[in-house]
């Protein structure tokens, strides 16, 4: 983070003025709900408003009257560093009593729950990595950076960047997905995106990397849930999408809820600070999880709240989310010995120095507009991520795309929930700008009509039902989860298809007419049976506010689907955690009874990473694989045989095939997406570092062994060439 001389100067007076308590009071993000007379934590007020209990309005309600009644006098003090806000209103007041009213007029750091939009909300980070379009992930975050830096947000508690392997934990729909390579790069996009246009203070927002590290591999798939795994693991897989970020040069980190091998990473020095600090070279922020420095006492590793937090400082936690014990307790530690005062300065500086690099202290308040009605580039942009992000898993005798004029009998209850659009943890969009599936397909086919058969929430109705397939002449099925299912605390032990829309899968089967089945879901789901009794599937998740038009125009073929599955698709929910990267075993599956299998499923996955239909197919033509000093070059054509215009994701795995410790599989190393022309042919390169093929020992040293690679070059299924060769590093 590069500030001016001028600026570290600033800095450095405020740090020999500060007392004490404004010291710790930078430290403090104050919680907008444990006080003030509204005894609910904050994520379950948005669980709230999310599942309908309050209104958005009565949430900002609350919002606004609980930091009114108790947090103005606090921040009056110099008590409070951060809030979380969202709306410029509040912001904008609560920025002046701290710059106006305060003593030293430190500007406080405004963050919130950005994760894949703001009020233009995108598609949930999990179909969004899908694009593996890199400029289309740099875009939606420049964007989302742009719009709620206009309300008074300055921080994104994102991206989220937990390598997710198994479909049971909901929060797999906030991330890039299972594979560590696509997640880094998802990182690199996401911070570039959110941070690097500083040529106005209003284009950029600090990041911040989340949950560091290994939330992803909670045991069992339950959300909070504990955390073992080697070192080898933790490096190669986990923690390589925060290295990347924070090379890309990332302002904050958020420290994860969960134990990683038996310290809860609220305290854990080694992570935060070791790793983290001297061998990343991270110099900005780390913040707790909401209430997370509280929760070391119920971890059993902390005695008392003040013993939390001062284990919590000394690990390299410079900000409480949400509990403040910082606050409360950090004096007393300081005079008993447990903390000292330049950890304390340590913290302080690391803040001061985000908000001055945020040019907060210049532009601490944002203009109040009264139209905010959404520009037509955001929307744009909206439509342009979603059609890049849904995934065609289907298509029998190329059923898709349909004619314009076909009947078609829209059915499934989710298809006419218009907020369902948004997915998990989109909190500041506003209803009435989401486009549901039955707004846009009725729009893009006039024959088209939407029968109320339920399937969902409702019990099925089989009158409409029987109405629905006496109409048609294509049947479209949306069916999956409600948003309320993915996300923050809402792990699946069984992730089927919830309801009773299996049924209605298992009818559409019996139907002598053609069926469509769109999956509206925010993670992968044990499917194998439904995927059968239909013709074609788009999975499309939660595409954002746009999302009726995206999948209209793919039905209608005027989108070709292009986008890729992020994480493997179990058969059964038993299979989970599932990923394609697994190590190798001594006994990989095969027909003998004793090898890695199960008895009653096959072991593979319904559907692996990187598959994903289009509706051309290409050809792969000229492929090389050439060495140089230090670098594998491979190079291809790729031809586009249909009388259509598509895209299409080159994907290399790399296969180390032996090593000093069991490696995976195989890896992916590099990709690039290239739109092809109907008929015509593209050529291109792909790179891969030969310093990128080696891996981290348990010992944390990165090794580079000599010896046999294989490269296999595919697009996810049927065209995929393989080259061995032998390397030498
Ligand atoms: C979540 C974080 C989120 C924070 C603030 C926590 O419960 O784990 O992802 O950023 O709340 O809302």
């Amino acid at each position: 983070m590069q500030l001016s001389l001028e600026q570290e100067a600033k800095i450095k007076e405020l740090m020999a003025v500060m007392t004490l308590d404004e010291k710790i009071g930078q430290l403090n993000q104050a919680s907008v709900s444990i006080v003030g007379g509204f005894d609910v934590p904050f994520e379950e007020l948005i669980e709230m408003m999310t599942d309908g209990r309050i209104s958005q309005d009565e949430f900002h309600k609350i919002m606004a009257t609980t930091i009114k009644d108790y947090h103005e006098e606090e921040i009056k003090q110099g008590l409070v560093g951060s809030m979380m806000v969202q709306n410029p209103a509040t912001s904008n007041r609560l920025q002046r009593i701290a710059v106006e009213e305060s003593r030293l007029g430190i500007p406080l750091i405004i963050g919130l729950d950005v994760i894949h939009g703001y009020k233009t909300v995108f598609p949930i980070a999990l179909a969004e990595a899908g694009s593996f379009d890199r400029d289309l992930l740099k875009r939606t975050a420049q964007m989302a950076a742009k719009e709620s830096r206009a309300d008074g947000i300055h921080w994104h508690f994102a991206p989220m960047l937990d390598v997710s392997r198994d479909a049971r934990w909901g929060r797999v729909s906030e991330g890039g997905g299972e594979d560590p390579y696509l997640m880094s790069q998802f990182a690199k996009a996401k911070v570039e995106g959110l941070q690097n246009d500083q040529s106005s203070h209003l284009n950029y927002v600090a990041a911040c990397l989340k949950h560091y590290v290994g939330y992803g591999a909670a045991e069992g798939g339950r959300d909070y849930n504990t955390v073992t795994m080697s070192e080898s693991l933790l490096r190669n897989v986990y923690l390589a999408p925060f290295r990347a970020a924070v090379e890309a040069g990332a302002a904050t980190v958020m420290a994860a809820f969960n134990d990683m091998n038996g310290v809860p990473c609220t305290v854990n020095r080694e992570l935060l600070t070791d790793k983290l600090r001297y061998e990343f070279g991270f110099d900005g922020f780390v913040v707790s999880d909401a209430n997370a420095i509280r929760e070391c006492v119920a971890h059993g590793i902390a005695a008392d709240e003040a013993d939390a937090g001062a284990q919590s400082l000394n690990a390299g936690l410079d900000m409480d989310m949400g509990t403040e014990i910082y606050l409360n307790t950090l004096k007393e530690s300081l005079a008993a010995g447990t903390v000292s005062i330049d950890t304390i300065d340590q913290a302080v500086e690391r803040i001061l120095r985000v908000k001055m690099w945020l040019g907060l202290f210049d532009h601490p308040y944002v203009e109040e507009v009264e139209n905010d009605d959404l520009l037509e580039v955001n929307r744009a942009l909206a439509l342009d991520s979603a059609k890049s992000s849904l995934v065609l898993l289907k298509n029998k005798d190329d059923l898709l795309p349909l004619a314009k004029e076909t009947k078609i009998s829209l059915i499934g209850d989710l298809a006419n929930m218009p907020s369902e659009v948004a997915g998990a943890w989109a909190i500041s969009f506003r209803e009435k700008d989401c486009v549901s599936l039955v707004d846009g397909i009725t729009k893009e086919f006039p024959n088209s009509r939407y029968f109320e058969v339920g399937g969902l929430e409702t019990p099925i109705n089989e009158a409409a039902l029987q109405e629905a397939f006496d109409y048609a002449d294509v049947v479209v099925l949306v069916a999956g989860e409600l948003v309320s299912m993915s996300g923050e605390a809402t792990s699946r032990a069984t992730i089927s298809m919830p309801g009773q829309q299996s049924q209605l899968f298992a009818a559409l089967e019996k139907l002598n007419k053609p069926s469509v089945a769109v999956l509206m879901n925010g993670r992968p789901m044990a499917i194998e049976k439904e995927v059968d009794q239909v013709d074609a599937i788009i999975e499309a998740w939660h595409l954002g506010i746009e999302m009726g038009h995206a999948v209209a125009q793919t039905l209608s073929g005027q989108n070709n689907p292009s986008a890729k599955l992020t994480v493997s698709f179990p058969r059964v929910s038993g299979q989970c955690p599932i990923y394609y990267n697994h190590p190798n075993t001594g006994r990989p599956a095969g027909r003998s009874k004793f090898t890695s299998k199960y008895m009653d499923v096959s072991h593979e996955p319904l559907f692996s990473f990187g598959y994903g239909l289009s509706y051309s197919s290409f050809a792969f033509d000229n492929v090389n694989l050439e060495e140089t000093e230090d670098q594998i070059l491979i190079s291809l054509d790729v031809e586009n045989l249909s009388q259509r215009d598509g895209q299409e994701v080159v994907q290399v795995y790399v296969t180390d095939k032996v090593g000093s410790l069991v490696r995976p599989v195989k890896e992916l190393k590099a990709f690039e997406k290239v739109s092809v022309p109907a008929g015509g042919k593209e050529s291109l390169q792909l790179v891969i570092s030969k310093q990128d093929l080696g891996f981290w020992n348990n010992q944390g040293d990165y090794c580079l062994e000599d010896g046999d690679f294989v490269f296999e070059v595919t697009n996810g299924h049927y065209n995929t060439i393989k080259f061995e060769k032998t390397i030498q590093f």
